[in-house]
Formats: structure tokens, C-alpha cells, sequence
């Protein structure tokens, strides 16, 4: 056979001949593209039952943070130090998230867990770290060490650019407004009992006077650390911002911690 003898195409290739009788998907869609009333109202409801699907099992789940041995609620100079932290803006050169990756893992340590900061109203992961992470700061130097450095960083760091914080030495504090302040956090969800309530005051007071009596300080509140942050008498601001710098990180204990599988 010649090669230039092909058989004829067929009509529906060439666009010559009849359309087919039959409509297809697509000649269907052309209605609802050219309708812009009818693209409207079935988006809508292609939005709504996706959105449906995403969001009603949400309502269903108890609890989105994994629960972890250890977490306690703040305790009231440790609250009161991170009301300062807040007030100060510490957390606009500050973050307090350990991201799961390696070089902040090798850095800082265990990555943040959700739980550690399920009682943080309002949170501090901040967004902008121009000093490092303090997410594990707790326990990493001595309460000197962050004495000097809160009251003059460049004498510690010299090429640092943190602002100096001495006159929260200065400023000396009672807990006159501690229960309202427990109140505060009970009402956005912090499980402050009513014992941890009544107590506000003097575990306030005990947390920075080691010669106090705190063992109920201790029973209410694990691992709280009791000692006369800044070394003078009386409660000071800064007393408060160092017991809440030397807690930070330290509550899970990550020997014996294991992440559930599916998170
Ligand atoms: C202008 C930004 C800035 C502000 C505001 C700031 N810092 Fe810093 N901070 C830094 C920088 C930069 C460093 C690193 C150099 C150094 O150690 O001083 C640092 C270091 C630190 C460290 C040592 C961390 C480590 O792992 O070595 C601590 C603790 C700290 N800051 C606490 C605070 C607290 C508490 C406040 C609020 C009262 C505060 N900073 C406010 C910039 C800031």
C-alpha cells in the first residue's frame, strides 16, 4: 500500500460532521461555568461541606495537647516574675519555642512540648529572637550570673545589645494582688485549687526566704526552686523574674519522657 493512500480521519477529529447527541461532563460544566449565580451557590456548597468535614470532629476532641507528667500550674512569684517578663517586653527579643529541628535541638535542648506551655495565658513563644531562646534557660546559670547580667548585661556579655534591668532590684513587692491575679489565670482555665488559692501570700513570700517554712509551697508545687534570687532582703522585682527564668524548661523530666507515636 501507497503511503500517501491513508485512510480518511474520522469526523469528530477533524470538528467537520454532527456533534455527538450525547452531552459530555464537560459540555455540562460549560452551565455552570457561563452561570455565575449557579458557580456561586455550588462553591458555596463545596466550601461548606469541606469546611464541615474539617472542623465538626474537632468539637469532639476532648483535648488537643498530650498530657505530660510534671506540668504544674505557675507559682505565685514565679507568675508574678513572668507578669514582669510580659510587662518588660522580653518577649520582643525572646522566644520560647525550641523548634524540632537539629540546630535548635543541639542548642537549646529537647524541643518545646505543646504541654509546656498549656498554662502560659498569654503564651511567649514570641516571633523574633534577638537574644537566644529561653524556653530551657532554667537551671542553665547561676541566679549571679543572671543577677549581673539582668543588672548590666555587657558586664557578662559584652557585645550584648540587651537593655539593662537594674532597677527591678529596686522595686520591692508584696503580694498584695496575688489572689487576684491566681483568680485571673483560674478563669482562662489554670487549675489553681483552692488550697493553692488560700495560700497565695505565703507561698509567695516563702518561695524567696529559704530560712521560711515551704514544705506546702513544695507540695503544691513540684520542683519549685526556694532561695533569695537576687541576695538581699525583702521580695523584689527581680527576685520574681529570676525564679521565673530558673523554672523555665525545667518541669518535664526528658529522661524518662516519651512522645506518644502519632504526634
Ligand atoms: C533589645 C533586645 C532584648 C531585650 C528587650 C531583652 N533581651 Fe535578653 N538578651 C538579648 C541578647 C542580644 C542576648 C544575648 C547576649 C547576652 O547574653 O546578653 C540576651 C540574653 C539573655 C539571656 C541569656 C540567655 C542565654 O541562654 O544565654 C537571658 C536569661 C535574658 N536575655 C533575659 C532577658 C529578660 C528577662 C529580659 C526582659 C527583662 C530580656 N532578656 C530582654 C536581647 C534582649
Amino acid at each position: 500500500m501507497a503511503i500517501d493512500k491513508k485512510p480518511p480521519m474520522p469526523a469528530t477529529a477533524t470538528g467537520i460532521g454532527e456533534r455527538p447527541k450525547r452531552r459530555s461532563l464537560l459540555d455540562k460544566h460549560r452551565i455552570i461555568e457561563t452561570n455565575a449565580t449557579l458557580l456561586l451557590i455550588f462553591s458555596f456548597l463545596v466550601v461548606t461541606v469541606g469546611g464541615l468535614v474539617q472542623i465538626v470532629p474537632l468539637f469532639y476532641l476532648e483535648n488537643t495537647i498530650e498530657k505530660v507528667e510534671g506540668m504544674r500550674p505557675y507559682t505565685p512569684l514565679e507568675l508574678t516574675g513572668r507578669e514582669i517578663y510580659v510587662r518588660e517586653g522580653c518577649y520582643t527579643c525572646h522566644s520560647q519555642m525550641i523548634r524540632p529541628m537539629r540546630d535548635e535541638v543541639e542548642r537549646y535542648g529537647h524541643y518545646s512540648l505543646a504541654a509546656e506551655s498549656m498554662y502560659d495565658h498569654p503564651f511567649q513563644w514570641g516571633s523574633k529572637r534577638t537574644g537566644p531562646d529561653l524556653a530551657r534557660v532554667g537551671g542553665r546559670y547561676s541566679d549571679e550570673w543572671h543577677l549581673d547580667h539582668l543588672r548590666d548585661p555587657q558586664s557578662v556579655v559584652p557585645e550584648s545589645i540587651m537593655p539593662k534591668y537594674a532597677f527591678l532590684e529596686e522595686r520591692l513587692i508584696t503580694p498584695t494582688h496575688i489572689e487576684d491575679l491566681l483568680t485571673a489565670q483560674q478563669m482562662v482555665g489554670v487549675p489553681y485549687s483552692d488550697e493553692m488559692m488560700e495560700n497565695a501570700a505565703a507561698d509567695f513570700l516563702a518561695q524567696a526566704d529559704p530560712d521560711s517554712d515551704y514544705d506546702g509551697l513544695l507540695e503544691r508545687y513540684a520542683k519549685a526552686q526556694v532561695r533569695n534570687f537576687d541576695g538581699r532582703p525583702g521580695v523584689s522585682e527581680m527576685d520574681a523574674l529570676i525564679a521565673y527564668l530558673q523554672m523555665l524548661g525545667t518541669l518535664v523530666d526528658f529522661s524518662t519522657f516519651t512522645p506518644v507515636a502519632s504526634r
